[in-house]
């Protein structure tokens, strides 16, 4: 393992030398980045290095134990997190959440090499096909479901399920699946082997949703258990740095370092580039010469990279990398209390990108617990992986489909400048209004699920947990004023219809436990209990209350370098280049234009494996 590299380069030629040159630097060893980097240094000839503030977490029982996850997860939903994290988690707040009653929530992120697959909840669901072809639809050619396909399939290693799993709901469609990829994925040795399984099926059979025997072939509709990002085998969670780092450590042509990226250096600090135009013959002006980052002991160090820069900080931090290479919106808005503004830090703009930082879409997660009678061999050392996506028309009934969405169509200009206000008009309403009615088509034409319900059961409890999956809700990640760490503005439930599709899920997730089979193992329900929120007739305000009193992040946020256009608010072009420059790209969660009807890892792996092949086809050398 070449974790010498990391005290070669502080005590040695990265930091003395001011750097490499490398051909390639990666900022972030996450779920994205690392895939990059493996595969940008199987060419012996080709050098690459890492830079990320986590350490090497592969021997912490906290990262490689399956159960690491859910232990602490439930125990977050059932009383208030003690603040302290730990050292392989950052916790951010939220800004108060004006449609959550103002609170501010925690929002973690992983800081480890393997990014947040080291603290994530290895759910390996990829979503509706539809919703890669909606990134396709805002004008990214090449970027829809068949074109994703190979990827997902070249990236998986499936372990397919044994017969015991098979009994308590394994299942799988070998097509679906890759068999000989870096990821390991399979239904994990703990999962609950008993009857639960079938009790739930055949429940919500009862309802109307049919058994989904296998989730990741582009319809996630029904009622699924899902496979893992889990090593059954050797009983560890499978993430990033297992997958794609450890086993190429070792390459000589391929170097980490701990540090943090504080910018990129544009070549000629970015003068004469008239701030990101296009010269006369249309092409990008501005190059990247290398990037500054900060070692640990506080030293600011450049390197050079000698092709391309490549950002994978996540969707939090990315945009401040942008913000502090001055990529971003240059003006002030004195409209809103925010301060992400490049002048109002006296960063000078490189690039006029006011997209930067913007679309941040995420999902309020909510749940519901119940007292109840499980399984003998429910333990807490049990995984209980069983989740149910639904339609529009699952949960608004298909005859009043037709009635509701064109009420949604008729909408959409009034979210739209509601949206565009809320976030100060960085992006205008004009500009919401297209994207927002591609994501309308998605729900209203192409059907895509609107709400995943997660059912769980640990020692003498039930619950739910549930968020609508595509909300038109945007809000934004900038720099802050006076940490630089980030101001994270999720906008919860801002668009009236996200706040009526959590209530039609709620209502569905609640009759699902006062349904038989499952209602013969149910008790009482103890969150939010029976006077908050009445078992058979809560209004619609009794469960607004519950939405904004209760609901926590769900951490899937994205979008913040979104790919679109730049009239549309967009940040990269359809090759993942930040616009108005030469060779800087980003290959995150940023990048995604629209949520998925998923988990995002798999959908990066994936994304990830088909940019490394986009970079290795162009070498750009400056
Ligand atoms: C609690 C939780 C549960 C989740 N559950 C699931 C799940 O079950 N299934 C699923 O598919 N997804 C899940 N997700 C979401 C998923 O894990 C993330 O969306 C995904 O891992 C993000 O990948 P990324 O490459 O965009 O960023 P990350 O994996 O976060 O990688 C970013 C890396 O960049 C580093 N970095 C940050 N700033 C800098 C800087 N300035 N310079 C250099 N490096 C920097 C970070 O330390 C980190 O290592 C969950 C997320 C959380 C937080
Ligand atoms: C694992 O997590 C627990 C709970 O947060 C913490 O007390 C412990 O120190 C962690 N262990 C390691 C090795 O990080
Ligand atoms: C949230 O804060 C805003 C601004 O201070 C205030 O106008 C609003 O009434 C608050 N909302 C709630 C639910 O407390
Ligand atoms: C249940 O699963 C565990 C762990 O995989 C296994 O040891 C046990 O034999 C299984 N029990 C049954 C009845 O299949
Ligand atoms: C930045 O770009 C926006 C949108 O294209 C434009 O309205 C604004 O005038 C530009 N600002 C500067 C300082 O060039
Ligand atoms: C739920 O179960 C716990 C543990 O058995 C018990 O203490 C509690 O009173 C129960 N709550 C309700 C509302 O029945
Ligand atoms: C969506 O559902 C409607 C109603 O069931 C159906 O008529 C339509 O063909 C479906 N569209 C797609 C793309 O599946
Ligand atoms: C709700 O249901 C309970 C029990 O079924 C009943 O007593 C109560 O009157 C109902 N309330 C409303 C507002 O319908």
């Amino acid at each position: 393992m070449a974790l010498r590299l990391i005290l070669a380069a502080a005590h040695g030629r990265v930091a003395v030398a001011g750097g490499g040159p490398y051909d390639y630097i990666v900022a972030g060893a996450g779920t994205a980045g690392l895939v990059v980097a493996n595969r940008l240094s199987a060419d012996p000839y080709t050098s690459v290095l890492v830079i990320e503030p986590g350490g090497d977490e592969h021997a912490n029982p906290n990262v490689t134990s399956p159960l690491a996850f859910t232990r602490p997860l439930f125990a977050v939903w059932t009383r208030p997190m003690n603040g302290r994290a730990p050292s392989l988690t950052r916790i951010h707040k939220t800004t108060p959440q004006p449609h959550l009653a103002n609170r501010s929530l925690e929002y973690h992120q992983g800081k480890a090499i393997g990014g947040t697959s080291t603290i994530n909840g290895m759910t390996y669901l990829r979503g509706d096909a539809a919703e890669p072809d909606a990134w396709a639809a805002l004008g990214n050619p090449g970027w829809d479901w068949k074109s994703m396909y190979p990827y997902y399939l070249r990236s998986e290693a499936f372990s397919p399920p044994t017969e015991a799993q098979t009994a308590a709901g394994a299942s799988w469609i070998p097509r679906y699946h890759g068999n000989s990829g870096p990821l390991r994925t399979s239904y994990p040795y703990e999962m609950l082997n008993g009857t639960l399984f079938d009790r739930m099926r055949t429940t919500w059979e009862a309802l109307g949703q049919g058994w989904n025997r296998d989730p990741n072939g582009g319809d996630v509709r029904g009622f699924a258990a899902w496979p893992m990002t889990v090593d059954r085998d050797a009983d560890v969670r499978e993430d990033a740095a297992r997958a794609y780092f450890w086993d190429v450590a070792g390459r000589p042509n391929l170097d980490i370092v701990q540090g943090v990226v504080k910018r990129v250096v544009w070549e000629d600090d970015g003068c004469g580039t008239s701030q990101g135009q296009m010269d006369e013959n249309g092409d990008a002006t501005v190059v990247a010469r290398g990037v500054e980052y900060e070692t640990p002991d506080g030293n600011m160090v450049t390197v050079v990279a000698k092709k391309e820069v490549i950002l994978s900080a996540g969707a939090i931090r990315t945009p401040l990398i942008l913000e502090q290479s001055g990529v971003g919106n240059p003006e002030r808005n004195v409209n809103v209390n925010q301060y992400s503004i490049l002048s109002s830090f006296g960063i000078p703009t490189i690039i006029n990108l006011t997209g930067v930082g913007e679309n941040f879409q995420e999902q309020p997660n909510i749940v519901l617990v119940y007292n109840g009678t499980t399984p003998d061999d429910l333990d807490t050392g049990s995984i209980a992986p069983y989740a149910t996506f639904l339609t529009a028309g699952d949960l608004f009934g298909e005859a009043n489909l037709p009635a509701l969405a064109s009420r949604n169509l008729d909408s959409i200009p009034a979210w739209s400048t509601q949206i565009a206000a809320a976030n100060g008009d960085r992006i205008s309403a004009k500009a919401l209004e297209h994207v927002l009615r591609v994501q309308h088509d998605l729900i209203f034409a192409k059907n895509a699920t609107v709400t995943e319900i997660i059912s769980f059961a640990r020692p003498g409890q039930f619950g739910s947990a549930w968020w609508p999956l595509l909300p038109f809700s945007r809000g934004s990640v900038h720099l802050g004023r006076r940490s630089r760490d980030p101001v994270i503005n999720p906008q919860y439930l801002l668009a009236d219809f996200d706040k009526t599709i959590a209530v039609a899920a709620g209502r569905a997730a609640q009759k699902f436990w006062r349904t038989a089979p499952m209602s013969e193992l149910v008790g009482a329900n103890t969150v939010p209990g029976p006077e908050a929120l009445p078992n058979y007739n809560a209004t619609d305000a009794q469960w607004e209350a519950h939405l904004a009193n209760t609901a926590t992040p769900n951490h899937h946020g994205l979008g913040t370098a979104a790919m679109m256009s730049r009239d549309l608010g967009g940040v990269v072009d359809p090759e993942l280049r930040v616009y108005g420059n030469k060779n800087v790209r980003v290959v995150d969660a940023s990048v995604i234009p629209l949520q998925i009807s998923g988990h995002l890892t798999v959908t990066l792996y994936a994304l990830a494996e088909r940019a490394s092949e986009i970079i290795m086809s162009q070498g750009t050398t400056n």
